[in-house]
């Protein structure tokens, strides 16, 4: 019996990854929030998500390892979007656009460029007023509600899949309930054997507005992902939603804020800082038709995502899959496939095993 906590889209591509090996697992997911309930809660991260995959340079070694997590993503997500297109998963040519000097993107340092096709810098006579360096490449933007509902109802159909919606308390509690079972700790923030949580993660809360824009406008808001970074250190960007899903206007970073409602000032900078950066999205009366605002907690980690597998007392063993960060996505196939390799390893290997 395979275990898995935690049923965001790092929970369910895991499940997912292991139908594609194994058809006859027998799969358990336990969590306190799925997408046929989560779709309007902020502490289901995963539907909150924009998304899409923005590449950038690794300002250290842990961004640099991590990104390469995001390479079997985009090679899935390519296969995906040709197969089961019905997954929203829609691969469009996507913009970086830096307002200050950024050696770190100026240099295309490590992480950035590596994975994305049809990379290229924009010539400086090209870019909007103020940019300072602009980039463009194919990348894929996607709906992740859409997409975990995808993979969840086929793993209902193809596989043994036990689905229970309920918090738990520790991870000792599930090896109890499914002894010498592996166990999948897939929590976003990561809560421990014991019942306490890793020290090292913390959240980093995101406001976004979902918006519907002007018919006139709808086939170029649905054609292109735009990513402007001010030198104020705020982030203005407009990810389309395929399949119709709106178009998703972000988006602030906040460490460690807590308030899971909508913040006024942040809706309002957040419209500020589109007025000029994307007039498409705004009628001839200069307003913006907001369909929702949302609210959700990136799960960071200080040294990067852990995958890792563990055992204990001999006979459970824990895989943790978490602390994804701004990037659960992107990394969520590249993830998957490395977890259940851990899964793989017969216990009598070494018993710690570290991505
Ligand atoms: C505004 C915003 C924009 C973003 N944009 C992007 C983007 O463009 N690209 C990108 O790649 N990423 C983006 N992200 C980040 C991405 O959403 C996360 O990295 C990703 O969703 C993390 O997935 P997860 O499965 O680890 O966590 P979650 O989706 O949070 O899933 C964790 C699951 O564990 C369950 N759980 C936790 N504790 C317990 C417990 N005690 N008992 C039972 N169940 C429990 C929860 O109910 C939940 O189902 C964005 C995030 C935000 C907030
Ligand atoms: C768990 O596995 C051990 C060793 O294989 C075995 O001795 C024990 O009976 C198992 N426990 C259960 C509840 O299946
Ligand atoms: C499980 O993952 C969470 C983060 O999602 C982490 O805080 C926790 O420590 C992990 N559990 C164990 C048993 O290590
Ligand atoms: C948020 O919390 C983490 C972990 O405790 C800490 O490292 C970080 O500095 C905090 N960030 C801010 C802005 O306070």
């Amino acid at each position: 019996m395979i275990v898995i906590v935690g049923g965001g889209i790092i929970g369910i591509s895991t499940a997912y990854r292991i139908a594609e090996l194994q058809p006859n697992a027998e799969i358990t997911i336990i969590s306190k929030d799925l997408p046929e309930s989560g779709l309007l809660n902020p502490f289901y991260t995963s539907s909150k998500a924009g998304a899409h995959f923005r590449p950038f340079p690794s300002k250290n070694e842990y961004e640099l390892r991590d990104s390469k997590l995001t390479h079997e993503t985009y090679k899935q997500f390519k296969k995906l979007s040709k197969l089961h297109p019905e997954t929203s998963i829609k691969f469009m040519k996507c913009i970086d656009y830096i307002e200050y000097d950024n050696k770190l993107y100026e240099s295309l340092s490590e992480g950035y460029t590596e994975i994305v096709e049809d990379f290229q810098i924009i010539p400086k006579c090209e870019l909007p007023n103020n940019v300072k360096f602009g980039a463009s490449y194919n990348s894929f933007c996607v709906n992740p509600h859409v997409y975990m509902e995808f993979m969840l109802q086929s793993l209902k159909m193809r596989q043994r899949i036990n689905i229970i919606q309920r918090e738990i308390y520790s991870l000792r509690e599930v090896s109890m309930m499914y002894p010498n079972s592996t166990l999948f700790n897939c929590t976003g923030n990561g809560l421990l054997y014991d019942g306490s949580y890793d020290l090292k993660c913390y959240s980093i809360r995101g406001q976004t507005l979902l918006i519907r824009p002007p018919l006139e406008n709808y086939e170029l808001c649905n054609s292109r992902s735009i990513t402007y970074q001010l030198s104020n250190g705020e982030w203005s960007f407009v990810i389309p939603r395929p399949l119709d899903g709106g178009i998703i206007l972000g988006g602030t970073k906040n460490e460690n804020l807590t308030n899971d409602k909508p913040i006024e000032d942040e809706t309002k900078s957040l419209i500020n800082n589109a007025i000029s950066r994307f007039p498409e999205l705004f009628n001839d009366k200069g307003e913006l038709d907001i369909l929702r605002i949302n609210v959700g907690f990136r799960p960071a980690r200080k040294t990067g995502v852990r995958i890792e597998r563990e055992v204990i007392d001999r006979s459970t063993t824990i895989i943790h899959v978490y602390g994804f960060g701004g990037s659960g996505i992107e990394m969520s196939w590249g993830a998957a496939v490395k977890a259940v390799e851990l899964l793989e390893m017969s216990s009598s290997n070494s018993n710690k095993s570290k991505f």
